[in-house]
């Protein structure tokens, strides 16, 4: 088996890592276009993730078996309907259903003509018609918080929780202004702001069946008790106590099959990996987004906890047989903590050195996965982008898989290494709104 995973970050390091470590048959693993870490693993392929053309053509001339997509962007391009087209085995929603992520609009009036709670929302055309609504006092008073959301893809940067509609209106004029592209902004949502614990939810799909994955937590805030502005994520930690079962159930029923139904029902049955964005409020769970790919960093933390081979549920998802696979997780805590560059959310300095990867390396049950590291002439490891290592460990509890990171984070320095202290702290658990 060939298999190609598209990609370059430290989710697209967990996937490779988990193909090899749970793999029943061998099988050759390529990455496009990978980072020095992930070349440790699999072959590095040097054609970008949006490179639709050039990913097809080398899946063709190096006989790929099977394709997995990381990021959104190439999906809501069109990969899978391209890969498809010629013939490419290739695991990923196809550029209709990939619209539950490229537009937020889309997927409000989805979840609207789907009865699947989530936040109460307009959409505007404009930035005029933004302000206008925001005025009409439709989400409360002047003191209100209310969220302003980019229609489109912006790489996390799209979305403003502003504490009043005084901030609400600034950041409809910032994000008009040039902070997202025109493109993504010409819809805006606008919808009321909800309070309550965040949960990651994934599941494998292949348009009939579905697996939940082990439920995870994100850290979306760069700094300790989520203050600072939103980052791609922190950390991550799948427990017992992110979500109890009762509320799972509770979930699967008024979410995840009305969502996986309403895809069906609207002509694209969801094949891949849907990462539902939930907030669980006083009022019960809703919906904040849905991903159509695995999170960054969730996925990292998820898939150490997989015990069966990935590379068999990749193959069930595209021949349509997700029905007839059990998925064995193991029952540890995970948490996997971000090693950031100095100026990340913001612009990143890189090309610093790293030291003591190899002995982080060491430490039992700790998996280091590299965001986005280069290697210097001298084979030294240097930083290559924002978020650059994620340091994932299980354990039989939370704490301990938190201290095993933190013992492991101990070895490893960089000028300008920052990270958050309080992953999975119950007290970093703050509400938003
Ligand atoms: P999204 O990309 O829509 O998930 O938004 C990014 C982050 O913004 C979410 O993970 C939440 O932390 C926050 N957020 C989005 N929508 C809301 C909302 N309606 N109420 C509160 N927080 C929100
Ligand atoms: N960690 C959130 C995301 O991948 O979008």
């Amino acid at each position: 088996m060939r298999i190609l995973i598209v990609g370059s970050g430290g989710r697209e390091h967990a996937l490779v890592w988990a193909l090899r470590k749970n793999a029943t048959k061998p099988s050759e693993l390529f990455c496009a276009p990978g980072n020095a870490g992930i070349a440790q693993v699999a072959a590095r392929v040097r054609v970008k993730a949006n490179n639709i053309a050039a990913l097809a053509k080398f899946a063709e001339e190096s006989r790929i078996d099977l394709t997995v997509v990381g990021p959104e962007a190439p999906l809501a391009a069109g990969i899978v309907d391209e890969f498809e087209q010629r013939g490419l085995r290739i695991v990923g929603p196809g550029r209709e259903a990939a619209r539950l992520e490229s537009s937020k609009a889309f997927a409000k009036e989805f979840m609207r003509r789907h009865r699947i709670p989530t936040a109460r929302y307009r959409i505007a055309s404009s930035p005029d018609e933004a302000i206008e609504i925001l005025q009409s006092g439709e989400f409360g008073g002047k003191e209100a918080s209310v969220v302003v959301k980019a229609d489109g893809l912006a790489a996390g940067k799209g979305v403003v929780v502003a504490s009043s509609r005084s901030a609400a209106v600034q950041a409809v004029r910032e994000l008009a202004g040039g902070a997202v592209s025109a493109e993504a902004f010409s819809r805006i949502v606008i919808e009321e702001t909800l309070s309550g614990r965040e949960v990651s939810l994934l599941l494998f799909s292949d348009g009939k069946d579905f697996r939940l994955m082990p439920a995870a937590r994100d850290h979306k805030r760069v700094g300790e008790n989520d203050t600072g502005p939103n980052t791609g994520g922190m950390g991550s930690i799948t427990d017992g106590s992110v979500l109890d079962d009762a509320m799972r159930d509770n979930i699967v029923r008024d979410i995840v099959e009305p969502t996986l139904q309403g895809a069906r029902d609207e002509g694209f049955p969801f094949r891949g990996l849907l990462f539902i964005g939930l907030i669980l409020t006083a009022d019960g769970p809703r919906v904040l987004e849905y991903n159509v790919r695995f999170g960054d960093p969730e996925t990292q933390a998820i898939l150490v906890r997989l015990r069966s081979d990935l590379a068999e549920i990749f193959g069930a998802i595209t021949e349509r047989r997700l029905g007839e696979l059990e998925i064995d997780w193991s029952g540890d805590s995970s948490a996997c903590v971000v090693l950031a560059s100095r100026g990340y959310p913001g612009p990143p300095e890189t090309g610093a050195q790293i030291e003591g990867l190899d002995l982080a390396d060491r430490h039992e049950r700790v998996a280091v996965f590299h965001a986005a590291t280069e290697r210097g002439e001298h084979g030294e490891w240097l930083t290559a982008g924002g978020r650059v290592l994620g340091i994932t460990a299980t354990a039989r509890d939370l704490d301990l898989a938190l201290t095993r990171c933190y013992e492991a984070i101990a070895d490893i320095d960089w000028d300008g290494m920052h990270y958050r202290r309080d992953i999975g702290r119950p007290e970093s658990w703050a509400l938003v709104g």
